[in-house]
């Protein structure tokens, strides 16, 4: 299968996986789609995701990359990653979360980076070394060091802010070693990702050296992220016998969400989606007024979701033929203020006992405004947000013994000055 530009319409330039992986974002600026949208056989997904989530993943995998992995080679590698449980759970009366928390780095960007790692270590297999070089305000990083750790023939260099990440962060990218070289940066996030665009347009370093980014655009985080659809489909339909579900979505870039869409057109059958948003609601705002307004983004406790622009919108409306009113007719909008962001971790400790990071709660709010059937999505572990929850609960929330761990460790970092030089000699080193 070939890939193509959310802006290619006449699909004149499709390249092959191997290089729109390495490239990330497509020449002309778009983002990477696929030639076709493959069908799923809805009985063979079902028998698979009854004998796992890996299982589920190989078959969903091997319609878009057939021609790209080997079946059995794709089949271990999904025995491999996703060796963590994707529990249903049910939350109050009648409301039901799909946790995507439970991946080695408790958060839902598991599922993406870790298959973007396995697989791109493969498909550079027969190459020279590669070096995936990403800047990080925190959770992209720990995701992506997890997901590349130990990959053959794939160095990782993550830039980060020093001082403005949290200590539990830093260690998640800090106490590996091996392959992957944290670089404390002198600087603020903003100076991380500028440092990282001047080297990928460094067209006569790149030459020299084989170098990507592992960014949540990147087409292999974007594809394995609409399985887990899929898997919750399942599960919801044998624990409350429904057919369409609506799917609430915490939101911040839309890659989740455009994961979603794109499940239903290969066949998952979904009444629709909810894009629950916090103070940043570029995306409901448009699906209310039709007008898109991409701004600077506000911070909020949803840090994560703090995004004005968000990058894969140009792929949800290429998912809608490029029509906007087909957008707004399938997503409805919702927005959390910080206020209610608090009010429903109160609410869902007190009422179900249920610890919920800031972000999910933004679905649970957003599921109960909408009040359909079907499901929301959680996207981090409470722990990872513990001073939020020790804040409205008052409660302390224990890391998972996974986490806690690599707080134990050695930490290994380099510190770098902003400065494009240093920064091209240390990949050049690695
Ligand atoms: C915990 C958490 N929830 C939700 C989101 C939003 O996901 P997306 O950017 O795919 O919309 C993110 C993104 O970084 C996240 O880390």
């Amino acid at each position: 299968m070939n890939w193509y530009s959310t802006r290619d319409q006449k699909h004149d330039d499709g390249l092959p996986l191997r290089e729109a992986v390495m490239r990330g974002l497509a020449p002309d600026g778009g983002l990477f789609v696929p030639e076709r949208i493959p069908q799923v056989d809805l009985g063979e997904a079902r028998r698979r995701a009854e004998q796992s989530y890996a299982s589920l993943a190989g078959y969903l995998a091997g319609l878009f990359f057939d021609g790209d992995f080997d079946p059995q080679l794709l089949a271990r590698e999904m025995e491999a990653l996703y060796d963590f449980e994707v529990p249903l759970r049910r939350v109050g009366r009648g409301r039901y979360t799909l946790e995507l928390f439970h991946g080695p780095t408790c958060a839902f960007k598991d599922f993406g980076a870790g298959f973007m790692g396995r697989m791109a270590g493969v498909l550079g297999r027969e190459q020279e070394r590669l070096v995936i070089l990403t800047a990080t305000s925190g959770d992209t990083g720990s995701a992506v060091a997890h997901g590349f750790y130990n990959v053959p023939g794939i160095d990782v260099v993550i830039l980060y802010p020093e001082g403005k990440i949290s200590r539990l962060q830093e260690c998640q990218m800090t106490a590996l070693g091996g392959n992957i070289h944290p670089l404390r940066v002198a600087g603020t996030f903003d100076d991380c990702q500028r440092l990282v665009k001047e080297l990928f347009a460094d067209e006569a370093f790149r030459a020299r050296r084989q170098v990507t980014s592992a960014n949540s655009i990147n087409l292999l985080r974007w594809i394995p992220q609409a399985f887990y659809y899929f898997y919750g489909y399942f599960l919801w339909q044998r624990e409350t016998g429904g057919e369409r579900p609506t799917i609430v979505v915490p939101s911040g870039n839309y890659g989740n969400l455009a994961a979603g869409m794109l499940a239903r057109r290969m066949g998952l059958p979904v009444e629709g989606f909810v894009a629950a948003s916090n103070l940043n609601d570029v995306v409901p705002e448009f699906l209310r007024t039709g007008i898109y307004r991409p701004r600077p983004s506000v911070q909020t406790l949803a840090t994560a979701m703090d995004v004005g622009a968000p990058s894969n919108f140009e792929r949800m409306l290429w998912l809608c033929g490029g029509d906007p009113d087909a957008l707004r007719d399938e997503l409805i909008g919702y927005r959390c203020d910080n206020a209610g962001i608090r009010r429903t971790i109160d609410a869902l400790y007190e009422r179900c006992g249920y610890l919920s990071d800031p972000h999910s709660a933004v679905g649970y709010a957003a599921s109960v405004a909408v009040d359909k059937p079907g499901f929301y999505l959680s996207t981090a572990h409470p722990a990872k947000f513990g001073e939020v929850i020790a804040s409205v609960t008052g409660r302390r929330v224990q890391l998972p013994e996974r986490l806690e761990t690599l707080t134990r460790r050695e930490q290994h970092f380099d510190p770098l000055e902003v400065d494009l030089r240093a920064l091209e000699e240390f990949v050049a080193r690695v």
